[in-house]
């Protein structure tokens, strides 16, 4: 499928979403969040797919935020219709595969959201990330009000939402906004380094370890744990888990075949 918004491309089983409106520093309008969301079907579907990464295009952004333009005209109504499915943040969260943000750049408003939404955020060192709707009169609504208060508490949060400051990477790094930090010229590398170490692991056991990690956002501990001893009761029906253990002790590297 084409896109006008975005750029899709594939390394091996990682494959790369890059927002491609850099001149406006990838702010997000409705055709790109449309496209997101049609690109992240095919990527769902599509099984040779492993690892997800987002990024931006050009050297200044990851996405500076929602397109403000689009806000302008807009009714209460026409914003509450927005929120009917597929929702672009609801979407990046339910995918399967692990996604990455890959922050490159200016990383503000729904740009922050969209990478809170991800599993792993991983940064270059030029990277600036905030929420600052407060300065325009609004709040976060793609998720930032309730994801960034899980990642990095409600203190900090608040801070954030409160003061609409841009925080640099190695702050983001120390209150656990980010996972990772990179000099920019490595970003690139580095991240692939990372996703191609998840996309050699049992496509299976990632999904389903995916499963219950992000289960502990939602559920209470009991509940949780109770879930990971289900889930990982299941793993034991796979072929993989037979592989794996085998290889180990065959002393040998394991063939995955994702059943
Ligand atoms: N929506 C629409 N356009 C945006 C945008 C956004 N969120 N962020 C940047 N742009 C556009 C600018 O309007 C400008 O377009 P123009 O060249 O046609 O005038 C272009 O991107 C470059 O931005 P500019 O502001 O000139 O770059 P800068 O380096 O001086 O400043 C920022 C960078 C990120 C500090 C500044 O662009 C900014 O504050 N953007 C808005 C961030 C924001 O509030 N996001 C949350 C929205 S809810």
């Amino acid at each position: 499928m084409a896109y006008d918004t975005i750029l899709l491309e594939t390394r091996g089983p990682v494959a790369f979403i890059r927002f491609n409106r850099p001149d406006k520093l990838n702010a997000m309008n409705s055709t790109m969040k449309d496209e997101i969301v049609a690109a992240l079907q095919e990527m769902e579907a599509d099984d040779a797919v492993r690892v997800l990464v987002f990024t931006g295009q050009g050297e200044k952004a990851f996405v500076a935020g929602a397109d403000i333009n689009e806000f302008k005209d807009r009714t209460a109504l026409e914003q509450w219709d927005l929120y009917r499915q597929p929702f672009l943040y609801d979407a990046v969260d339910r995918f399967t595969k692990p996604v990455i943000a890959m922050i490159n750049g200016y990383c503000l408003g729904g740009g922050c959201e969209l990478a809170l939404a991800c599993d792993i955020r991983i940064a270059s060192d030029r990277a600036q990330i905030g929420q600052p709707e407060i300065n325009i009169g609004i709040l976060p609504g793609g998720g930032g009000s309730q994801r960034l208060p899980r990642v990095v508490g409600l203190g900090k949060a608040m801070q954030l939402i409160l003061t609409g400051d841009r925080i640099p990477a190695a702050e983001a790094h120390r209150i656990g906004l980010v996972d990772e930090v990179f000099p920019h010229d490595q970003l690139e590398a580095k991240t692939l380094e990372i996703a191609s170490r998840i996309a050699e692991k049992s496509p299976v056991a990632v999904r389903l370890a995916k499963q219950a990690v992000k289960a502990s956002a939602r559920m209470g501990l009991d509940e949780g744990l109770r879930y990971e001893q289900a889930v990982f009761s299941l793993i034991f029906t796979t072929r993989d888990k037979e592989e794996g253990v085998r290889a180990f002790l065959e002393k040998r590297p394991p063939k995955w075949t994702g059943t």
